[in-house]
């Protein structure tokens, strides 16, 4: 059968990443904890999220060398992945905001073990970091999950070509 070949429509740049990459939708996740140090919340939005293993039960997420906030949350025995809903918008925002009282306006109560579970996500998943695996401007970090829980059936936010929609 005759088959063409495909020609890149252009160089592999920091933009021509992102653009193809972002056709592929996403959910976003608030990864939070509760800072040794102040005891005060703190957290980042993230969309790379995903699910690893079952036994024993992992999730990843890799964050930025640049993160400012990810060196305090990983200072924590806890965090809380928090899966967020349509109408959290908002928080999403705000967790991605670099410096600042993050959690301004953000409700929370406490996961089992004290972590900041975001009032309103869909839902929350428990954990503690296992590994660090360094991958060029970015560490994957891979999580063991302790407790996990669903709220409610809402719809959850999703991103899609660097923006913002939700699931009918
Ligand atoms: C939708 C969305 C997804 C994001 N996903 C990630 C991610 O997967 N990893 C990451 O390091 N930063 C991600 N960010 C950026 C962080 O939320 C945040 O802006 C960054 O950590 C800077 O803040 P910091 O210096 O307080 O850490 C995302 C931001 C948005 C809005």
């Amino acid at each position: 059968m005759a088959h063409g070949a495909i020609t890149p429509a252009a160089d592999l740049d920091g933009a021509r990443f992102r653009q193809v990459m972002g056709r592929f939708a996403t959910g976003v996740v608030a990864i939070t904890a509760v800072e040794p140090g102040t005891g005060r919340p703190t957290g980042i939005a993230a969309n790379s999220f995903t699910s690893v293993s079952l036994d024993p039960p992992l999730v990843a997420f890799c964050v930025a060398h640049t993160s400012t906030t990810w060196p305090r949350l990983r200072a924590s025995d806890r965090l809380c992945i928090n899966i967020l809903g349509e109408p959290q918008l908002d928080v999403c925002r705000r967790l991605a905001l670099k410096g600042g009282d993050k959690f301004d306006g953000i409700d929370w109560t406490e996961s089992p073990s004290g972590a900041p579970a975001i009032d309103g996500a869909l839902a929350w998943i428990e954990c503690s970091v296992e590994q660090e695996h360094v991958a060029g401007d970015h560490v994957i970090v891979v999580a063991r999950v302790h407790a996990l829980d669903e709220n409610h059936d809402g719809r959850p936010l999703v991103f899609y070509r660097g923006a913002y929609g939700g699931i009918a």
